[in-house]
């Protein structure tokens, strides 16, 4: 196991390119099952994770030919071998469960384990196995496994919430189905444009993704080609909130300011001074002010940036509340903030009040998941003294080399190994 140890004090200064979206790279992943071409499929931007490791692993266990150099990736998805993911990966990451779409879509049949996932609270997949149900899929619970089987045809499906990773399978189930396939109360966030436009590439048949409604026509095979995945709006998200908290400057390039919406009209509001061109951010830190935050879906204040917001708004002057609606068990952190001298409490309806400004020490924390991780570098950032994170693979799993990204942004930040093997090792 390793940590990260942080000396803060120093302001976040420089610029940086921000890698390919994990949000997005995990469902094309999995979309890329869906073509049998003989031309295979490169895809580029893409970030070293252990989340995208975990994925490549299933695929190449599913029996895809996979050759990575640097950040482009080629897949031959002409032979697959078997329709079974075997638990170890779902154990591992929860994105597992959108490979049943395109599984069911080229085999007519998948089984994989019930998926593990970052621990935020219950995270259900009903509405994966509903939508599939309505597409005439047999669903079998075995245990803690899901035996799916038969090929999607076209249906209308109604999501009781707009979920992304619902939204993201029944597409895919949908791209060879027989007939047209409409999913009303669709999540609209841009990872979904993303996988509809790789899918278009592909010679794929859907429209609509990024509003409520999303229209797949079924075709009967997909091309290989070429794809390049979108910037990460959440890793560009918490280094903007870095900048802010320690009154720094930053030049965020490689990314696409619209998605960051959200998050730039709140750094906006609370008093940092932002300039936005086409493919770039700059944020210049100054005094911040409390700020009301509740999170959505897109367009919406994003739930990913919610407990890196929490950190920027210990440093904010006044009281902040936080309200998080789309998990119910996204406030492990908030104890692991107090730790380093915050002063924050969870209330009633999932609500956190931010009283500040509060100066923070450096502490021994723990990541509890990923984007608390994220809190917690920030949090480490600002502190006076050591902030040492342990369980960073959580980290690992969503930021590509954060500590050199950070040292180079003028932070003091290293990678230790730790001696304390018994740390909580869950993954997702
Ligand atoms: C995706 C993102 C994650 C982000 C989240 C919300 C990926 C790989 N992960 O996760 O980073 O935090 O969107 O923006 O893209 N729900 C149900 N039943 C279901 C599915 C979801 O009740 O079948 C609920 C969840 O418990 C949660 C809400 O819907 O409360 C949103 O979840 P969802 O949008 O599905 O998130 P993920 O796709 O898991």
């Amino acid at each position: 196991m390793e940590s990260l140890v942080i000396t803060g004090g120093n302001p976040i200064q420089g610029k940086i390119s921000v890698e390919g979206a994990k949000n997005s790279v995990l469902p094309i992943l999995a979309a890329s099952l869906l073509s049998k071409d003989k031309e295979g499929i490169w895809l580029d931007q893409i970030p070293r994770l252990q989340d995208v490791d975990v994925m490549i692993h299933i695929l190449k266990d599913l029996g895809v030919q996979v050759k990575m150099q640097g950040r482009n990736l080629f897949l031959d998805t002409r032979s697959l071998e078997k329709d079974v993911v075997e638990d170890y990966h779902n154990n591992r990451m929860r994105s597992s469960i959108f490979l049943m779409g395109p599984l069911l879509g080229r085999m007519g049949k998948v089984t994989i384990g019930y998926p593990g996932g970052c621990r935020i609270g219950e995270r259900p997949i009903d509405l994966h196995l509903k939508g599939l149900s309505k597409m005439g899929i047999k669903i079998n619970m075995k245990g803690h496994r899901i035996e799916a089987t038969g090929f999607p045809k076209g249906a209308l499906i109604h999501l009781d919430a707009p979920s992304v990773g619902a939204t993201e399978n029944l597409m895919m189930a949908g791209v060879l189905a027989k007939g047209e396939t409409v999913i009303s109360n669709a999540a609209k966030e841009p990872e979904i444009v993303d996988l509809q436009n790789f899918i278009i590439k592909m010679g794929g048949r859907i429209t609509g993704a990024g509003t409520d409604t999303i229209k797949i026509k079924g075709v009967d095979a997909l091309s290989g080609g070429t794809y390049q995945v979108i910037p990460d709006r959440i890793v560009a998200g918490t280094y903007l909130l870095a900048a802010a908290a320690t009154k720094g400057e930053l030049l965020l390039e490689n990314i696409i300011p619209r998605h960051l919406e959200a998050l730039c009209a709140k750094l906006g509001e609370a008093g940092a001074e932002l300039e936005k061109g086409d493919d770039y951010i700059w944020l210049r830190g100054k005094e911040l002010k409390s700020l009301e935050i509740r999170t959505l879906p897109y367009p919406g204040f994003p739930t990913d940036l919610q407990p890196p917001m929490t950190s920027l708004l210990t440093q904010a002057q006044g009281a902040s509340m936080v309200k998080e609606n789309v998990f119910e068990g996204r406030f492990d952190y908030l104890e692991e903030l107090n730790k380093m001298g915050a002063n924050v409490t969870k209330i009633e309806n999932r609500k956190a009040i931010i009283k500040g400004k509060t100066p923070l020490t450096g502490a021994k924390v723990n990541a509890t998941d990923l984007r608390a991780g994220a809190a917690l570098v920030i949090a480490g950032l600002v502190a006076k003294g050591h902030t040492t994170i342990s369980n960073i693979f959580h980290l690992d799993r969503g930021y590509e080399r954060i500590e050199e990204k950070f040292r180079n942004l003028n932070a003091c930040i290293e990678r230790r190994k730790d001696d304390n093997e018994n740390a909580f090792q869950q993954s997702s």
